[in-house]
């Protein structure tokens, strides 16, 4: 696979950068503005909560694009399309407990046992936290192979968080089968890929 110039990766980026600050910029610019609906709150939190699970899957998407186009830079987003998944999942959080709850944990505290669905995203969250961590060189220096086991726990916390969707609209497909399917391919291309791999060593 051909490597490509960093110079317009690395340009691209400072683009890329502001571009997906977007959605936050605008889900607050629409909030102030009232333009969030009759639960401006809910809405912000869910957006937030959506916007994560773009970013997941965006950068769960960069290895089979690299796949397809036989072009290495792909790769080079990975972090930055990983780490924006982490940022809009941490403001779904803090804007899930201080805008919904104003920071009363043991209102919290029961609400987390009342919804499991809760659990669930925050088991995802607590799996995304040493991942955005250790996404720098120098981590993956450090840590070598483990690095690579450590980082296959973004596939469980996507299917984590698949299900703390499936579960928040009751099995509502409509909204969700478009993230699944798009999920269950991105896994699926990485599984044909070392099966093909492990044929061309017999
Ligand atoms: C401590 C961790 C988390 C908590 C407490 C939490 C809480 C919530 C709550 C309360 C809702 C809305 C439920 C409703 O409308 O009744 C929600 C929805 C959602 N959350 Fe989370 N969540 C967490 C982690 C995550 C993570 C890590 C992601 C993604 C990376 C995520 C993605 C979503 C999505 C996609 C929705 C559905 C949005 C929609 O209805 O359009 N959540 N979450």
């Amino acid at each position: 696979m051909r490597d490509s110039s960093p110079d317009w990766i690395a340009r691209s980026k400072l683009v890329l950068f502001p571009l997906f600050l977007c959605p936050l910029f605008w889900l607050m610019w629409s909030g102030f503005g009232g333009r969030l609906g009759p639960d401006p709150a809910k809405t912000f939190v869910n957006q937030n909560g959506l916007w994560a699970f773009r970013f997941l899957l965006l950068c769960l998407a960069m290895t089979p694009l690299r796949y397809l186009t036989r072009r290495s830079f792909w790769g080079r987003y990975r972090r930055m399309l990983g780490l924006f998944a982490f940022f809009y999942a941490c403001v779904h959080v803090i804007s899930y407990v201080f805008l919904l709850f104003g920071g009363r944990w043991s209102e919290i505290v029961v609400e987390l046992a009342k919804r499991p669905y809760i659990m669930v995203g925050a088991t995802a969250f607590l799996m995304l936290i040493p991942l955005a961590i250790t996404s720098t060189r120098g981590w993956q220096r450090k840590m070598g192979r483990g690095w690579v086991r450590l980082h296959t726990l973004i596939y469980p916390a996507a299917f984590l968080v698949l299900l703390h969707f499936l579960w928040v609209k009751k099995l509502g497909l409509e909204a969700i089968w478009p993230y699944a399917l798009l999920l269950v391919l991105l896994i699926g291309v990485r599984v044909w890929k070392r099966y093909m791999l492990s044929l061309s060593k017999v």
